[in-house]
């Protein structure tokens, strides 16, 4: 009997199966009985190792191909009738042409393998704010992450109904076994030819060749923020690269605040922070992305479409994100993290006591005398939300929860300040569009090269970066002054001229946070600079923090020097989005110049 009686859906199915000629297709109906018989069958092919069930229940480790770690931008392209709808950020290549090179890769990609018809809702099922796509796979390594990364299965089939539509996504790790004689690999994939790209008209993704991440749990990057952020503009709402926190005050006053950092920039250690100013508290809605909608009062409601975390593993620890580890304290998986002799994962900075041997993540024997890191800097983990100590009781709220603030914030070790706060909208949104921040691992590339990353949407946006500013510059002009989000900019990576870090992060960014809410409030304290508004040493909270007086002054201003001298390489940057440029964008960027000269 067929899981689903929805015309659009067998027909499609139908299709890729015939393009893709896989030996089975299951189609998947999201309970644990399917993922334990997933987890065990991904045992048995020693794509995973069961890990000790004394220390870690239910969980498993992973090493991907040592050329599939990370997201590829370079083999990410946007798939829009006319190039101009792509913009100048993005790779764009015809449909037509990107349709026929996939299918002659997709062309019995399959045989050999089980093709996996994955539904999925981003948002809780039924959710006036969630969408449903289906995602076909090849690979069971997907089946179990989107498992806990999305709400799959059944329940998702019964919303979908008989006719309604939903995102299209065809995943293939690409790695056919044609033979019966041939043995399959721990981690399939054609790292030579990955191709992940996306028809935002027609709300497809067809993902080539990778098993990793963003490229491969297509639910994620490319549905929830590439496709998404199309139907977003088209139907004034946002789809950003947003977590989303609730925060309470001693006095039991409640905000809500989303905030934007690139990949591997800290969004999940803030989302799950433990203050360090007494009496706040903070609780997690979501670490990754944000869909956001306007509700009858005019303000701007958010939903995490996510159902897990898949974080970044180096450099969590109980010390810097306890609630992150004990989210992953069961029923997880890891990837490209290190291995220890008794079954537990290791990785970088996990804690202070090394252990003597390790099994690294490219499966060689490690000991702390090794040169190399045990794990790659982009290991991830993947964790169910539910299991997070601190998650809010409204995180699955079908309606969302009010944005009071919204935070922009890069990695850079010189000029930007530790918090900044617009003066207005359209002030916060320049901020956003000339956000810029030093590369990370959770891309090929070239870690550490600063670029310009605006609202960190830059590999997610999937259209016209300019028509995409511009959608901020109408959400902002269409509303209500006074209920839209506050918006501010953070740096916690300013480095002294030694390289060490200027400000503590972690649970010390809850005196931001304070200071954050206090300036919704009207309650703090701040300076006009020629950025922004700047917090003073008596706004912030400083109690109990040991910081340098100098450094401190170097912390809570730009460097307006540095500032001026960034002034061409942005007006080059907007100058690429020719017309479709905001000119009330390149106004505040004017305005900046101006007051910084004078
Ligand atoms: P994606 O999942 O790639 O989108 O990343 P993310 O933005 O969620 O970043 P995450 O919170 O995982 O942090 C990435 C890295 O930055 C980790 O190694 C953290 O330890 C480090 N980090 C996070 N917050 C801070 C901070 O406040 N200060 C410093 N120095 N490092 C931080
Ligand atoms: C990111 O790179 O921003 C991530 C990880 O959150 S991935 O799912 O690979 O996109
Ligand atoms: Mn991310």
């Amino acid at each position: 009997m067929n899981a689903t009686t929805n015309r659009k859906l067998l027909d499609w199915v139908n299709e890729v199966v015939s393009m893709c000629r896989p030996d089975h297709v299951v189609w998947c109906d999201g309970s644990k009985t399917e993922y334990d018989r997933m987890t065990n069958a991904l045992v048995k092919s020693g794509t995973f190792i069961p890990l000790n069930e004394k220390i870690r229940p239910n969980s498993f480790y992973c090493r991907s191909d040592p050329a599939d770690v990370a997201r590829v931008e370079e083999f990410t392209f946007i798939c829009s009738e006319h190039e101009e709808d792509a913009g100048p950020t993005n790779n764009w290549a015809d449909p037509k042409g990107m349709k026929e090179k996939m299918r002659g890769l997709y062309d019995g990609c399959m045989q050999g393998r089980t093709m996996y018809v994955v539904p999925y809702s981003m948002g809780a099922v039924g959710s006036p704010i969630a969408k449903i796509g289906v995602e076909v796979t090849d690979s069971a390594y997907v089946v179990v992450n989107m498992h806990i990364m999305a709400r799959v299965g059944t329940a998702v089939l019964h919303a979908l109904g008989n006719d309604s539509d939903f995102v299209r996504g065809i995943h293939s790790v690409g790695a056919p076994l044609t033979d019966v004689k041939m043995q399959d690999v721990a981690w399939p994939c054609n790292a030579a030819n990955k191709y992940i790209t996306h028809f935002p008209e027609t709300r497809e993704i067809w993902s080539y060749g990778s098993g990793y991440g963003g490229n491969a749990l297509l639910g994620k990057k490319c549905h929830a923020l590439r496709i998404a952020s199309v139907q977003a503009r088209d139907e004034g709402w946002m789809a950003e690269h947003m977590l989303i926190l609730k925060l309470t005050s001693p006095e039991g006053t409640v905000k809500y605040v989303a905030a934007a950092f690139p990949s591997a920039c800290g969004k999940t250690n803030l989302a799950m922070l433990e203050p360090t100013v007494p009496g706040w508290k903070v609780e997690t809605i979501g670490d990754d992305i944000a869909w956001m909608k306007f509700g009858e009062d005019g303000r701007l409601y958010a939903i995490n479409p996510e159902a897990g975390f898949f974080g970044v593993a180096p450099g969590t620890s109980m010390a810097s994100n306890p609630n992150a580890m004990r989210t992953l304290h069961a029923n997880s998986i890891f990837t490209n993290c290190a291995i220890t002799p008794q079954g537990d994962i290791w990785w970088e900075d996990i804690d202070a006591t090394e252990p003597t041997e390790l099994y690294d993540w490219l499966r060689r024997r490690w000991t702390p005398n090794s040169i190399r890191k045990a794990s790659h800097p982009n290991a991830r983990f993947t964790a169910p939300a539910a299991q997070c100590p601190v998650i809010a009781p409204e995180w699955e709220d079908p309606n969302g929860v009010p944005i009071d603030a919204f935070l922009f914030g890069g990695r850079r070790a010189t000029t930007i300040p530790l918090v900044t706060e617009a003066r207005d909208w359209n002030h916060g949104t320049f901020l956003g569009a000339v956000m810029s921040s030093e590369m990370t691992a959770a891309a090929a590339g070239t870690v550490g090269t600063l670029r310009r990353d605006p609202m960190a949407m830059l590999p997610f946006c999937g259209y016209h970066m300019g028509d995409y500013l511009a959608h901020w510059i109408n959400i902002g002009a269409r509303s209500d002054a006074d209920k839209l989000p506050r918006i501010f900019y953070v740096n916690w990576f300013r480095k002294d001229d030694h390289g060490k870090w200027l400000w503590p992060g972690f649970g010390e960014n809850s005196r931001v946070l304070k200071w954050v809410v206090e300036r919704c409030e009207g309650k703090a304290d701040a300076v006009e600079t020629p950025f922004g508004l700047a917090a003073t040493k008596e706004s912030l909270d400083l109690d109990g923090l040991d910081l340098d007086d100098e450094d401190l002054d170097i912390l809570l201003q730009a460097d307006q020097a540095g500032l001026l001298a960034e002034i061409a390489d942005m007006r080059a940057y907007f100058a690429r989005f020719g017309d479709k440029m905001p000119p009330e964008l390149i106004a505040e960027l004017d305005g900046l110049e101006a007051r910084l000269q004078s």
